[in-house]
């Protein structure tokens, strides 16, 4: 009851620091001047942002100008307000404010396919129901040179509910045959996390990690939901040259200015509806942006010591309902065994299947709760029949679904064989590989409350959903109780 009247009361409030502007809103080129520190409310309490580095004078600033043909900047879709991301249902109040003219909606990916008519709101309905934004990859991939990439399987499109997969100019027979997946935003702060851990060989895969085009070095392969961009540069130049349209490349200078932001912007749950503010003396020592700020990237989480979101027991046994209940949470997160079965990248990689393990086996690095190696896993969200789309074809999801057949010569998906339904490939669309099926790069798990819904295709509305899924999936037998604690658990972060 007091959840839903929660949710219900959703409106955000506006933050003093923004005085004069109507919303929390960052419009590009408003010259404003972000401050070392800001909070925003939430369904679940507050989000707080820090920048490390001090003020942000926006001016000129290109996270924060357009840099194509749009009218979008980076922050257009990275807003400090949802965690340096997005909500679904900002972008419904951003439709509703601006009449649809925001360029967040622009047609080339802000809208379903680009040849919808763009004026009326079904053809943004991916955005706006899930917060879904359109990812063209060219297929076959291709290398850095622009060869194409050798592949493992052919892939069909079965479904196409916006019509972009099939279509003449946009779709998979077109003159530069494309895919278009539809995903969610990351969040663009707590990246020194994001950017850490890097091995010279994939653990998953055996095979040499990708490098950083400057140095020639390994990378951590955890940007992006498919690891395809090696660097937060080469993740700019893309995101300059696609979502904002841009003609001709970045300077290196504005390049520099970008990743100079991201990598001094930190972003978590600062306040918690019910548990009260989360830093505080003697509390867990992860909780809140300034832990994210001052932690070391690249750590495992302990099982004894120093657990992935750290330790509790103040908590645990304090008199207070909802922290005590944050607490269990973390315990379920962290200690909670079930059996893992059918994860490619879990299961397949010598662990066994099924297996007994926790959340924290696959989300295992400390503060963000990512994985610690290549991230890259088949947790099920994508591929029939695990999915979280509708089960039956009548309940039309708005997803499109792809048939995948892999080669004779392929290594199978582990689980799935040689013939996967997806509505996301994920990792398998870079690599080209059959086993890369439905493997999405783990999300850091931090201001979860500030950004629903979660999964890369926005499929859960609610973390409740999440832990559902999850329930549902690895046949948890989570209690009603249980739930509930790892929900407050995650709205805490
Ligand atoms: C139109 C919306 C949009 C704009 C504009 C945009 N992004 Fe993104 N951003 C996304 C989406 C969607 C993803 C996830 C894509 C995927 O997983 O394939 C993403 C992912 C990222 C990530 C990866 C984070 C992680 O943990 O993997 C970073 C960093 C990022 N964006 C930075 C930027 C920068 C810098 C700019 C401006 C140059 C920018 N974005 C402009 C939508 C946008
Ligand atoms: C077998 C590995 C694995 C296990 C176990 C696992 N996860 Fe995940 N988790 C993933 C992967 C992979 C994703 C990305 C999937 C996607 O986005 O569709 C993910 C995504 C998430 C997200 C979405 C984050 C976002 O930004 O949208 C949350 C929240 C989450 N997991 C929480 C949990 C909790 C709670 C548990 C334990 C009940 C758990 N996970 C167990 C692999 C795992």
């Amino acid at each position: 009851m007091h959840r839903l009247f929660v949710f219900l009361g959703i409106a955000v409030t506006l933050s003093a620091q923004y005085q004069g502007l109507k919303s929390t809103w960052v419009e590009p080129s408003s010259n404003i001047v972000l401050p070392a520190s800001d909070t925003f409310d939430n369904s679940n309490g507050t989000v707080g942002i820090i920048n490390a580095a001090g003020p942000v004078n926006t001016e000129g600033h290109p996270f924060f100008v357009p840099l194509g043909t749009n009218g979008r900047a980076c922050v257009n879709c990275h807003q400090p307000t949802y965690a340096m991301s997005l909500s679904a249902a900002s972008m419904v109040e951003r439709w509703i404010t601006t009449g649809g003219k925001d360029p967040v909606f622009a047609a080339f990916d802000g809208s379903n396919c680009p040849n919808l008519p763009q004026d009326q709101k079904s053809s943004h309905s991916l955005l706006l129901n899930r917060g879904l934004f359109r990812i063209p990859l060219p297929w076959p991939p291709k290398n850095s040179d622009g060869s194409p990439k050798p592949v493992e399987f052919k892939i069909e499109v079965v479904r196409d509910p916006t019509g972009c997969n099939t279509s003449a100019e946009y779709g998979l027979r077109s003159s530069e045959p494309t895919i278009s997946v539809y995903r969610r935003p990351r969040p663009a702060a707590n990246l020194k996390y994001v950017m850490s851990g890097a091995q010279a060989i994939v653990l998953k895969t055996g095979m040499p990690a990708d490098v950083d085009p400057e140095t020639g070095k390994p990378v951590p392969m955890n940007l992006m939901s498919d690891a395809r961009e090696p660097t937060l540069k080469t993740q700019a130049v893309s995101a300059i040259m696609g979502h904002e349209q841009a003609g001709g490349a970045p300077t290196q200078k504005q390049l520099d200015k970008i990743v100079e932001f991201e990598s001094q912007v930190y972003a978590a749950q600062i306040a918690h509806i019910w548990a009260g503010p989360l830093e505080l003396p003697g509390g867990p020592g992860t909780l809140g942006p300034a832990a994210l700020r001052d932690r070391r990237a690249g750590v495992l989480g302990d099982n004894e010591y120093d657990p992935v979101f750290g330790r509790f027991d103040n908590w645990r046994k304090g008199s207070d309902y909802y922290r005590a209940s944050v607490a269990r949470g973390a315990d379920i997160f962290m200690f909670r065994q079930f059996w893992i079965r059918d994860t490619a990248h879990i299961n397949s990689i010598g662990l066994g299947n099924p297996v007994k393990r926790t959340c924290a086996t696959c989300h295992n690095a400390q503060t963000t709760g990512q994985d610690l190696s290549a991230g890259w896993v088949d947790v099920g969200t994508t591929n029939f029949p695990t999915w979280t789309e509708p089960s039956t074809w009548a309940e039309s999801s708005e997803l499109p679904v792809f048939k995948i057949t892999c080669s004779a010569k392929a290594d199978p998906h582990p689980y799935l064989g040689r013939v996967i339904y997806t509505t996301d490939p994920g990792r398998a669309l870079i690599s080209g590989r059959c086993v890369d099926v439905g493997s999405i790069v783990m999300q850091q798990l931090r201001g979860l409350a500030a950004r629903p819904p979660y999964f890369v295709n926005g499929s859960a509305k609610t973390l409740r959903e999440v832990v559902d899924y999850y329930d549902r999936r690895f046949d948890m037998k989570l209690s009603d109780a249980e739930k509930e604690d790892l929900v407050n658990f995650l709205g805490a972060l």
